[in-house]
């Protein structure tokens, strides 16, 4: 029975038509009913109890959070309550990534400590460079970071002690800092060039770049308007509560595993393509259309659903991902020093026939992040196997932000789902020979 008494203002009540029993639950935070109190619902005392079936989870919440909001029916964003549009324009990577982990924006001593720190933790051992080199010379550089980060947790064995805050906060500042170092060695692997090492006078966003396309003693100066259009997307990209890969990350956590192995799992479900492998895809389409005059027919495959238009939907918005008409705009400034990306015709095109045809209409399928994302890019340098990994690198404070939140959290345990068996019922064991 509810807390709130039976027909309480804040109770559910359940009718059972198989045994004609009534039920109150408690509702909390205004619209939740917890599953657990489904279980008492039963058609006899050897009944298991009642369960809620939700494939994929799309109507279940995995936890309580303070991190991330998203009204997907409005486009509303907001990092612990900052919208997001306030942030790309007024904020920095770092500091966004300060107020992600923390809870607070950071005054101005406890921010310049963070930058001082991840810029001193950007170096990764010798060896990690000798593990790079094991790859093919073609390995796709999402594939190369995965296993980099997974490799970390060898090196970091002090990781394990997950209860402690202090030993955690020091794991949190090196994966935020190491993340671009390895991108860079997978990116400069990949084109058979030497590393380039970290550069601790520059910006988290420009000794990446440096990192990236520094050819030999040279100095490498990055644009400042590529250096802050690469932080805008970095800031876009920090957090989005209780997708697929951070409840990776939060699943693999809850077994309480260190959290350079949990973050390599949850990269692996950023990879697909209908997660952060979205923006490789979509530039892939792009080049595959190749032309406006081919739009048409694309887009009757689309309807016919032969075809996926890549950077278009979402499972929580329903309305246009506001980070989408940020990046509009941030490829505008993009390209003033790039020149435009001819590809951007071809999207934009896209975009017009989606915004109002019945199929996307119908389905509230409006561009995402990705669909702009990728050919920015392309336009400031990247090779499309580098898109999922500039996704990854910024999603680390994410990941990072909300394993902290599970650790801390004496509601969760080890993440354990039910499931419906359907399978044969109990039959004997029949030996090879018998099989027919
Ligand atoms: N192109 C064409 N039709 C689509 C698309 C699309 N991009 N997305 C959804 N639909 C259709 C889908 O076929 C279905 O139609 P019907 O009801 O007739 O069967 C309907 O819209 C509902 O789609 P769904 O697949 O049930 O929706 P979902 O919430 O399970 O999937 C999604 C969300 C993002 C995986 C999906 O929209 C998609 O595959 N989009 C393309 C990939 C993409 O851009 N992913 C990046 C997402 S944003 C960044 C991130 O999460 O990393």
């Amino acid at each position: 029975m509810g807390e709130n008494g039976v027909g309480g203002p804040n109770t559910l009540s359940i009718r059972d038509n198989r045994t004609g029993r009534e039920y109150e639950v408690d509702i909390l935070d205004g619209d939740v009913i917890r599953a657990m109190d489904l279980r008492q619902i039963k058609v006899d005392e050897s009944d298991f109890g009642m369960m809620a079936y939700d494939p994929a989870y799309t109507n279940t919440a995995s936890t309580r959070s303070t991190i991330t909001y998203i009204d997907g029916g409005k486009g509303i964003l907001r990092y612990r309550g900052y919208p997001i549009e306030q942030l790309a324009e007024r904020s920095s990577f770092l500091e966004v990534a300060y107020l992600i982990l923390k809870g607070e924006l950071p005054k101005q001593g406890e921010l310049d400590q963070f930058v001082h720190d991840v810029t001193f933790h950007t170096y990764v051992h010798e060896n990690m460079t000798k593990l790079m080199e094991g790859f093919r010379y073609d390995a796709h550089a999402m594939g190369m970071l995965i296993s980099s980060v997974s490799a970390l947790s060898t090196f970091y064995p002090e990781a394990k002690e997950i209860h402690d805050a202090g030993v955690r906060w020091e794991q949190i500042v090196r994966l935020v800092a190491k993340m671009p170092t390895l991108s860079a060695y997978a990116f400069r692997h990949h084109r058979g060039l030497p590393y380039v090492y970290p550069e601790n006078e520059l910006s988290y966003t420009a000794n990446f770049l440096n990192m990236l396309f520094r050819i030999g003693t040279r100095e490498y100066k990055p644009n400042p308007v590529l250096e802050r259009a690469l932080d805008v997307l970095f800031i876009l990209h920090a957090d989005h509560e209780q997708n697929c890969s951070t409840t990776a990350m939060r699943v693999i956590g809850s077994s309480h595993a260190d959290p350079y192995s949990a973050l390599s799992g949850a990269m692996a479900a950023l990879y697909g393509p209908l997660h952060g492998g979205a923006n490789e895809a979509v530039l892939r389409m792009l080049r595959r259309i190749g032309s406006v005059d081919n739009i048409p027919d694309f887009m009757k495959k689309v309807r016919s659903q032969e075809e996926r238009l890549m950077g278009f939907g979402h499972r929580v918005y329903k309305a246009y991902d506001p980070r989408a008409s940020i990046i509009k705009r941030t490829a505008d400034e993009v390209f003033e020093v790039t020149g435009r990306n001819p590809l951007l015709d071809i999207a934009l095109e896209l975009e017009k026939i989606a915004l109002n045809e019945d199929y996307f209409v119908q389905r509230n399928l409006y561009p995402n992040v990705d669909f702009y994302s990728g050919i920015i890019y392309q336009a400031m340098g990247f090779p499309v196997e580098m898109f999922p990994v500039l996704f990854a690198i910024p999603r680390t404070v994410g990941w990072l932000a909300q394993w902290q939140e599970l650790l801390e959290d004496s509601e969760q345990k080890i993440a354990r789902p039910r499931q419906v068996y359907l399978g044969s019922g109990e039959r004997n064991f029949v030996s090879v020979e018998d099989r027919g």
